[in-house]
């Protein structure tokens, strides 16, 4: 019997636990994920408290994923990529920082939509943030044939798509420059926080331009965001954040058990609870 958990602050509205406790219930195994309310100034001394109380593993979430790195042993490539952390694994008392956020979020694509992508698709990612940066970097490494970003401070976004470019090609563009060109793309992702709030009236890009078989992701999975609505009303093809949620779950739990879980039930399981 094992434990596990996730560190983050806020952290109360987490879904994490009923998604693992759901998996270990499915593979029949007695492990316990448990919610860790940890705050920055307590971040070095509960990553001690890891190794010390001998804890499997740890999801890392908001504001640690970044500052997790100096205390952990070694990362692995999409981590060092990435430069956060949002898994780490506990082997034999040495801490290994994993990230399955941009991988999650590649799956999640394939698996919904995997038979209307192209295979090289150009993809458009608004926002530069830490969500921002692991879905272009990810969608550039494995396989887009482009990936433009926009963000409100484009200095981020121009920074973002230096790194980018080192697999793909990639453009760090204003917003009315992503907005005129909005039919070149194939994949229309959400990666600010815009839309957050239920009542939110803004929404991250007018959808009119964009090609008839465009995708529009929204990494917020709390609720259908007005944007999602709009395209969908248009007859776009959507896609929430909450499969993204699944699938980096689902990858942390690989590095933990040596195994996906079945996927199946989950989506359904957690809207229930988002409800
Ligand atoms: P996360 O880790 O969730 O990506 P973050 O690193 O704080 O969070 O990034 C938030 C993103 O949302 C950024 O791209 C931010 O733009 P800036 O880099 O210009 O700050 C974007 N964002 C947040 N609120 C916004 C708003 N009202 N309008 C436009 N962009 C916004």
């Amino acid at each position: 019997k094992r434990l596990y958990g996730i560190i983050g602050d806020p952290i109360e509205h987490t879904l994490s636990p009923d998604m693992h406790q759901f998996w270990y219930h499915q593979d029949h195994v007695a492990h316990h994920y448990h919610v860790f309310h940890v705050t920055k100034d307590q971040l070095e001394t509960a990553v001690q408290g890891i190794k010390a109380l001998g804890i499997s593993g740890c999801n890392v979430t908001i504001p640690h994923k970044v500052a997790i790195i100096p205390f952990l042993d070694d990362l692995d490539d999409e981590a060092r990529m990435l430069g956060a952390v949002n898994t780490v694994v506990n082997k034999n008392g040495k801490l290994i920082g994993y990230n399955t956020d941009g991988l999650g979020f590649l799956r999640s694509l394939e698996h919904h939509q995997k038979y209307h992508l192209p295979d090289h698709p150009q993809v458009l990612v608004i926002g530069a943030g830490g969500a921002g940066q692991a879905i272009a970097l990810t969608m550039a490494k494995y396989g887009a044939r482009c990936v433009d970003i926009t963000n409100r401070t484009i200095e981020k976004a121009v920074k973002l798509s230096r790194s980018c470019q080192v697999f793909c090609e990639s453009n760090g563009i204003s917003l009315t420059e992503a907005e005129n060109g909005l039919e070149k793309y194939d994949v229309i992702v959400n990666a600010t926080s815009i839309g957050l709030s239920e009542h939110d009236s803004l929404i991250p890009i007018p959808i009119e331009n964009s090609k008839s078989s465009a995708i529009f992701v929204d990494i917020i999975y709390n609720f259908e965001t007005k944007w999602l609505r709009l395209a969908k009303q248009q007859g776009k093809r959507t896609l929430d954040g909450l499969p993204m949620l699944i699938f980096q779950g689902a990858i942390s739990y690989k590095h933990w058990l040596g195994h996906l879980p079945k996927l199946n039930d989950m989506d359904a399981f957690l809207r229930n609870k988002l409800e």
